[in-house]
């Protein structure tokens, strides 16, 4: 029964693909090579879920403890802990609510009560070694406690002090806005909003022992409608002194500085040592400065594509600690134009930023323009410290230092990214990125930047770039695209373990991990393993494997930057055969003359395009098909719209991807003439339940009996004209099989009769040129996903 369903929905999936024959086809290089469904991943074991609490959601907080094997997640009303080896074992839950009153005062203020009067978490930092500071909503009214997880994991401690404090300036009021926080000597800098009307934005530092300091207030020069996405400590040289804490965020564009309204992506920074102002100033930072992040590419027209929604930023540390990579995702503003890029930007060019011109203007009705006059010493945005004119505290600042700050906290050049342009870009496509995490690896011809990127359907891509020449000629490979929730939901959080090997992602609706890699999907061949350019993964001598580049080097096998499957595996060839795997995928087809057909062969890689040959016999040339003359050539196959019995022969079926090429199948196609098929008909009669009978066993009955199978289900519905009508009758009874599934004898039964009835009606069947123009070869699915490598040869220029 299973292959005469899998081969009939086949036939079906020849009809979609009929219909889409039209459209033009995408360019190659921008979906994936591997694309996994939700379905496929849990089934592949490479993912794994925590479904939510029915009384939770947002789970968007992460704090990795990877000392403690512990990922803490803070969600709505609750905190939570798993185990980072698998996030299904061993749960630990706290129930954090705001009290009815605070409930009730949320609800009066106008406030929706079911979704947002509850205490939805914002920041879980580690406070010291035995605590984390958490603080939440708590329904329009911010809280802020301590978490005990104690020393070592062997403490297994999870508990919440009942204290409370306020947590005002820490954490939202409303909990659709963010905060970008982060706890370093005991004081957290947080940039959120510090109102109930959420009109109040700010950077604050809180905790600690001095005195609370913050962004002037009620000066959109400084934060304009800001949304705050990261928060960074980054040293600016060898002396702590002058430290600087790095912010990212998006804002509305200063007045006057963009006609109309805009959105600009910034980095704002601050000094670690900035004790605000003497007289003027006072309690607000001194050394506050901002500058906007570009990240745009060219248009044909001569206008620049801005992606100026900042989504997310991922700090790449290098060898120098002053010196991280900052990875930024963007997308557009347009709500015609839907697209997302991701940027990267070194810390000089940011410093540069800061030490160029300031932002200025005379007077609300003049332009912004690089400010020419005579900047204070020590210039606005150094921090007090010996390196720079041995100032103590930011208190000692000269008055007209602080004043120029107070009134130029933009500058005027903006950062563009390295290289001028993005190193991703998607458009047309119906997904926007979210988030954005990034991992070092080390492979065989060098080390590489795996990006994993997360969108707002619920899919991961995971994208590595490579030099092609330089490191001015990258070369963006989308490896995979993953769906890790069962909905379509933003991925809202993101964290990757380096020790763990695995990605761990939030949504609304839940907690999902996945591995880094799996690099046994990419297939069983060194060709497969090699062309996937996956730094994770290479070729060990008899399987795609991780790579570790400490281990013992044998025959490892791995091309990054080439990913040259000829240098790299040719002679492996033999070794292959050796082993007596089959490496290429044989198969005979039976079609019925004036009938058409459809060669399946949809290569694993969906960055591979197709090229078929046909070769009438052994000793003939094979000859290049072209989609004309009633071939269609589509990403699944060839359809063969009329076969006439010429179009006897062999088609080769040959996967082209990175200019290589290699022989993925093999079809012998043998066509019928109706008077031949009449006599093999007759002669199925008698084979019929015996073929059915072993079926039961094998599941894999012998290949020449499937084609008249396939026959005689079709000849068990003489009254349907078309193949929708078909395939319509088709999908409902496969339904029904799957109810069955579980009572194997009923099913035995069902079918038993089925199959009588079959050859019954074959048997009554007077008009058989009618019923065999209907008929249609059925080719079994499963098989061509296991084809192996076998022929490598360059690809020809054409291709
Ligand atoms: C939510 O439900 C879980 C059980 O599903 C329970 O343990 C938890 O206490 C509930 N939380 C609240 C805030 O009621
Ligand atoms: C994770 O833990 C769950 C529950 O113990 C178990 O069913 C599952 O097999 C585990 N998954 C992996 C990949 O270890
Ligand atoms: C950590 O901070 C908490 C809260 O202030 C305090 O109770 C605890 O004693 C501290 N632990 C250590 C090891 O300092
Ligand atoms: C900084 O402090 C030192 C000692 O604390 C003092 O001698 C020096 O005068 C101070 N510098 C300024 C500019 O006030
Ligand atoms: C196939 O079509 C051709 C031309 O239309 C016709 O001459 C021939 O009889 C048909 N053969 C069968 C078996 O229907």
């Amino acid at each position: 029964m299973g292959f005469l369903w899998g081969s009939i929905l086949l036939l079906c999936g020849v009809v979609l693909i009929r219909t889409e024959g039209s459209k033009p086809q995408q360019t190659k290089n921008n979906i994936p090579r591997l694309k996994l469904s939700y379905k496929e991943m849990l089934e592949s074991n490479n993912l794994i879920t925590f479904e939510g609490l029915a009384n939770s959601s947002a789970y968007h907080t992460f704090m990795l403890d990877e000392e403690k094997g512990r990922l803490l997640v803070g969600a709505k009303d609750h905190i939570f802990s798993f185990n980072l080896l698998n996030i299904s074992k061993d749960q630990a839950q706290i129930a954090w609510t705001a009290s009815s009153t605070r409930r009730d005062e949320c609800k009066w203020a106008g406030k929706d009560l079911s979704r947002d009067c509850a205490n939805f978490i914002k920041v879980l930092l580690p406070f010291n070694q035995t605590h984390f500071y958490v603080c939440g909503t708590g329904a329009f009214h911010p809280v802020c406690s301590y978490l005990e997880v104690g020393k070592k994991p062997e403490d297994s401690l999870f508990r919440l002090e009942p204290h409370v404090e306020n947590g005002r300036g820490k954490s939202p009021y409303d909990p659709k806005l963010l905060t970008a926080s982060m706890l370093i000597d005991g004081e957290l800098y947080a940039g959120t909003s510090a109102d109930f009307m959420g009109r109040d934005f700010a950077i604050f530092r809180t905790l600690g022992k001095h005195h609370p300091i913050r962004t002037e207030q009620h000066d959109s020069r400084w934060l304009n409608e800001p949304r705050f996405l990261g928060v960074h400590l980054i040293p600016e040289n060898d002396n702590p002194e002058d430290d600087k804490i790095y912010l990212f965020f998006r804002e509305n564009a200063m007045e006057g500085e963009h006609a109309g309204k805009a959105t600009y992506a910034r980095i704002g920074q601050l000094c670690k040592n900035d004790l605000g102002g003497h007289r003027s100033l006072v309690n607000k930072w001194t050394t506050f400065l901002k500058a906007r992040l570009i990240c745009s590419v060219p248009g044909s027209n001569g206008i620049d594509t801005h992606f100026d929604e900042l989504q997310d930023v991922f700090l790449m540390s290098t060898k120098d600690p002053k010196s991280p990579i900052v990875y930024g995702v963007f997308t557009t503003s347009s709500n015609v134009f839907k697209g997302s890029a991701v940027c990267m930007y070194s810390m000089t060019d940011v410093r540069r930023a800061f030490l160029g011109p300031y932002a200025h203007r005379d007077g609300p009705n003049y332009q912004w323009v690089p400010f020419q006059g005579r900047v204070p010493y020590p210039r606005p945005g150094t921090c007090p410290s010996k390196t720079f004119g041995g100032f103590n505290t930011t208190k000692e600042f000269p008055d007209e230092v602080v004043t120029f700050a107070r009134s130029h906290p933009a500058m005027f050049n903006p950062i563009y990214p390295i290289n001028n342009q993005p190193i991703v870009v998607k458009t047309d496509v119906d997904y926007q990125f979210t988030q954005i995490v990034v991992d070092k690896v080390e492979a065989e011809d060098g080390l590489y930047d795996v990006m994993f990127i997360g969108t707002d359907m619920g899919t991961i891509l995971k994208v590595v770039s490579i030099p092609r020449g330089s490191w001015h000629d990258l070369e963006e490979v989308l490896l995979e695209e993953m769906t890790v929730f069962r909905k379509p939901v933003a991925i809202k959080a993101m964290e990757l373990s380096t020790k763990q090997q695995q990605l761990y992602l939030g949504s609304d609706i839940g907690v999902s991990q996945m591995p880094l890699h799996r690099c046994e999907v990419y297939g069983k061949a060194c060709a497969e393993c090699c062309l996937a350019r996956d730094p994770y993964c290479a070729w060990d001598g008899t399987e795609c494997s991780r790579y570790f580049p400490m281990a013992k080097r044998r025959t490892r096998r791995q091309d990054i930057r080439n990913g040259d499957p000829l240098t790299q595996c040719s002679d492996l060839q033999h070794h292959d055969e050796l082993s007596g795997q089959a490496t290429l995928l044989d198969k005979t087809v039976y079609g019925v003359e004036n009938s058409s057909t459809f060669l399946e062969c949809s290569p694993k890689s969906q960055r591979a395009t197709t090229y078929w040959q046909y070769q009438r016999s052994a000793e003939e040339r094979k000859q290049e098909i072209r989609s004309e003359e009633g071939f269609i050539h589509t990403d699944q196959g060839l359809l063969i719209r009329t076969l006439s019995k010429k179009d006897s022969g062999t088609y080769l079926c040959q996967a082209v991807e990175h200019g290589f090429m290699q022989i993925i199948l093999r079809v012998n196609l043998e066509v019928i003439d109706a008077d031949r098929l009449q006599d093999l008909l007759h002669r199925g009669e008698d084979a019929a339940t015996s073929v059915h009978a072993q079926e039961f066993t094998s599941r894999e009955p012998p290949n020449q009996k499937l084609w008249y199978r396939d026959f005689l289900s079709l000849v068990n519905h003489p009254t349907l004209n078309t193949v929708d009508d078909f395939c319509d009758q088709v999908w409902k009874r496969e339904r029904k099989h799957k109810k069955q599934k579980a009572h194997l004898v009923q099913q035995v039964q069902t079918q038993q009769q089925q199959q009588q009835k079959g050859v019954v009606n074959a048997q009554n069947s007077v008009h058989m040129q009618g019923m065999a123009s209907k008929w249609k070869h059925l080719q079994e699915r499963q098989k061509g996903r296991n084809r192996r490598t076998h022929e490598l040869e360059r690809a020809p220029r054409s291709v």
